[in-house]
């Protein structure tokens, strides 16, 4: 029996802003955000949108009712939570309709929440080969206008069902693990942005990367000889590429290695930061671009959340991937965006303050964004 991810679905806002017009509107040289950070597009997202709703869309594009009836185990990873306290797994499971008979919780570490969530479902479905996981990868990545951060801003949710015999990749069950106390980006309770070292996350990012890989190639005795495809945990797509360059450059694989990167980056060039969903956006991205991966193909996961915690761990592509059902759903859902100007992007942008307080409601509608806020009733004192 295998056991690893037998669906992922992606939902991120209809709205985005081209790195162009970002650049202009700065006054920076656009390539600076074209090749220097390596970014084209970034998504919006408007007020009706938080954690919950993205992750809501993200699995109402991949569940069927027998999923929904089967799932024992819902996991969310994010770090922008709606509730200091109640688990956003337990919104989506309700709105969604997933079985009650299950255990729905919520992980933080900043990017790697969803990565623990995926090694804590890999574990129970070998214990219960019956059962499914859904496991939650949402997030919205927001710096300040007018800030550096700006340009790897973005936001969206990736939803993957974990399950015995999977269709997508299956988990080799190895990896290689290191976490610090480091302070290169946390948010504070009483902060709404993040507080960033950016130069030196990239530093320990990398440092990081080679440690894990480093540890899992003395675990495992493989080297990149044995990987057909790497992905990484993506806040700009340069940032992969100064890691995978790190251990690539000068060997035999690296032109095959940096060939497939390239696919690995082309959906989170668009889309931007997702933090939790970042790394599972890149394996969408890879899985539905690359034109020569093939089942039996290992991939290489890179995991990063600052403060800070690394993991590498591999897979292998499933013997009935399907390519084309993968890749068009995500497709669709990209060419359906629409564009906004600058100023526009920034009346949203400061429209869409993240909760710090308040009851929250939740709407079903027809659009394409299925599931929306509704409201945010002001603090109740009981
Ligand atoms: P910056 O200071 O604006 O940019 O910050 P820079 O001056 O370092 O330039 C960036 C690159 O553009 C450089 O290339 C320049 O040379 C190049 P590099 O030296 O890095 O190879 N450049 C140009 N290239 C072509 N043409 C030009 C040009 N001009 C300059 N004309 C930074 C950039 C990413 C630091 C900033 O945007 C930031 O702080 N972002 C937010 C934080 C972030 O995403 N940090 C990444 C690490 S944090 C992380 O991984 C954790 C995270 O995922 C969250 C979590 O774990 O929870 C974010």
């Amino acid at each position: 029996m295998t056991v690893g991810i037998d669906k992922i679905g992606f939902f991120t806002s209809p709205y985005y802003i081209d790195m162009v017009d970002l650049a202009t509107a700065r006054n920076v040289d656009p390539n600076k955000y074209l090749i220097g950070i390596g970014q084209k597009l970034q998504a919006v997202i408007p007020e009706t949108q938080d954690a919950v709703t993205l992750a809501a869309n993200a699995a109402d594009r991949i569940l069927t009712s027998a999923d929904k009836a089967d799932i024992d185990m819902v996991i969310f990873g994010t770090e922008t939570g709606v509730d200091n306290s109640k688990a956003a797994a337990i919104y989506v499971q309700d709105l969604l309709g997933i079985s009650k008979r299950a255990r729905a919780f919520e992980i933080k570490q900043a990017c790697y929440g969803a990565t623990a969530g995926i090694q804590m479902a890999y574990d129970h479905v070998l214990l219960h080969p019956e059962s499914k996981v859904l496991v939650l990868a949402s997030d919205i990545a927001r710096y300040g206008l007018n800030t550096p951060g700006e340009v790897t801003q973005g936001g969206g949710a990736v939803a993957m069902l974990i399950t015995a015999n999977p269709r997508i990749l299956a988990l080799d069950g190895q990896s290689a693990f290191y976490s610090e106390n480091i302070m290169d980006f946390w948010r504070p309770l009483y902060r709404k942005e993040a507080v960033v070292d950016g130069h030196y996350s990239t530093d320990v990012y990398i440092e990081f990367f080679k440690r894990t890989w480093k540890q899992y190639q003395d675990k495992t005795g493989r080297s990149l000889a044995d990987f057909s495809a790497l992905a990484f945990h993506l806040p700009f797509t340069k940032m992969g590429l100064k890691a995978i360059d790190a251990v690539v450059q000068g060997t035999a694989s690296a032109t095959k290695l940096l060939r497939q990167f390239d696919f690995s980056t082309q959906y989170n060039a668009v889309v931007g930061n997702l933090y939790t969903g970042s790394l599972y956006l890149s394996l969408l991205s890879l899985l539905s671009n690359s034109d020569s991966l093939k089942p039996g193909d290992r991939v290489g996961l890179f995991s990063y959340g600052s403060g800070a915690q690394g993991e590498f761990y591999s897979g292998t592509v499933a013997k009935n991937f399907d390519r084309q059902a993968l890749k068009k759903p995500v497709d669709n859902l990209l060419d359906d965006r629409h564009k906004l100007s600058i100023p526009k992007y920034e009346k949203m942008y400061q429209a869409a303050m993240p909760i710090t307080s308040g009851d929250i409601t939740y709407d079903v509608t027809a659009d394409q964004s299925r599931y929306v806020l509704r409201g945010r009733a002001a603090d109740r004192l009981v």
